[in-house]
């Protein structure tokens, strides 16, 4: 039998280095996100990687304002790739809503959820494969996707897996680190959803934070 036929082998070209070539240009032209295995989410968490984040809460109170203007009082706010709960600790003074964490990491799950108040639930899942059975259509009021689309193989269609979640009027929020490196992804967005409103936290380039709608759907009223 034949060997199988590898283009990389037969040109005397480096796998690694293609792979890598692949993957960056997935990202630059095609907006599409570099997946990590939940085992290396894991170690990073149980390493302490991702405690940083906690400090960042410039960011995650202005998650938490948009979420507070543009949703109904007492919201069910869905945040997708919560890690260890950043943005459940500061939603918490929002007494009387709901709010469910998802995250592929068991780790980071595990510890957001030792701090659980009655109204959250965090749950481990890869969230590629859209919203877990028991989030009913039309129910979430804010779906935040917090520096997570870039770790996301195909970012744009995990999203339109969870638009049908989102309740009348209810509305996406995405946080972006560096948006000028995330060019073909921001382009993607804009195509498919229409923002309503958005926030630069940090200096120069930092965070890009969008309250968005898709297409042609009726987007949230500020309350
Ligand atoms: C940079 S952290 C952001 C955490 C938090 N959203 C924040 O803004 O502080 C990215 C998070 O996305 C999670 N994540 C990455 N890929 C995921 C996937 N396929 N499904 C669910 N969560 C994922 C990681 O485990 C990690 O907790």
């Amino acid at each position: 039998m034949l060997p199988p036929f590898s283009v990389e082998k037969s040109l005397g070209l480096p796998t690694a280095w293609l792979a890598s070539l692949r993957r960056s240009l997935r990202r630059r032209l095609l907006g599409r996100g570099k997946p990590r295995p939940v085992a290396t989410w894991d170690a990073q968490y149980h390493a302490g990687a991702w405690d940083g984040i906690a400090a960042e809460t410039e960011r995650h109170a202005c998650i938490a304002s948009l979420v507070r203007r543009f949703a109904p009082v007492r919201p069910f706010v869905l945040d997708v790739g919560c890690g260890h709960g950043a943005l459940a600790r500061e939603m918490r003074a929002d007494a009387g809503g709901r709010y469910v964490g998802l995250d592929i990491s068991t780790e980071a799950i595990r510890r957001a959820g030792e701090e659980a108040v009655p109204g959250e639930t965090f749950h481990a899942l890869d969230v590629e494969a859209g919203p877990p059975a028991f989030l009913s259509h039309g129910s979430v009021d804010a779906a935040v996707f917090s520096e997570v689309l870039y770790y996301l193989d195909d970012p744009l269609a995990t999203l339109r897996r969870f638009a049908p979640v989102l309740s009348r009027r209810g509305f996406f929020v995405f946080s972006l680190w560096k948006p000028s490196r995330h060019r073909a992804l921001r382009r993607g967005l804009s195509r498919e959803y229409d923002e309503s409103c958005s926030v630069e936290v940090g200096l120069g380039d930092t965070w890009r934070i969008s309250v968005c709608v898709p297409r042609g759907v009726a987007g949230p009223v500020p309350v």
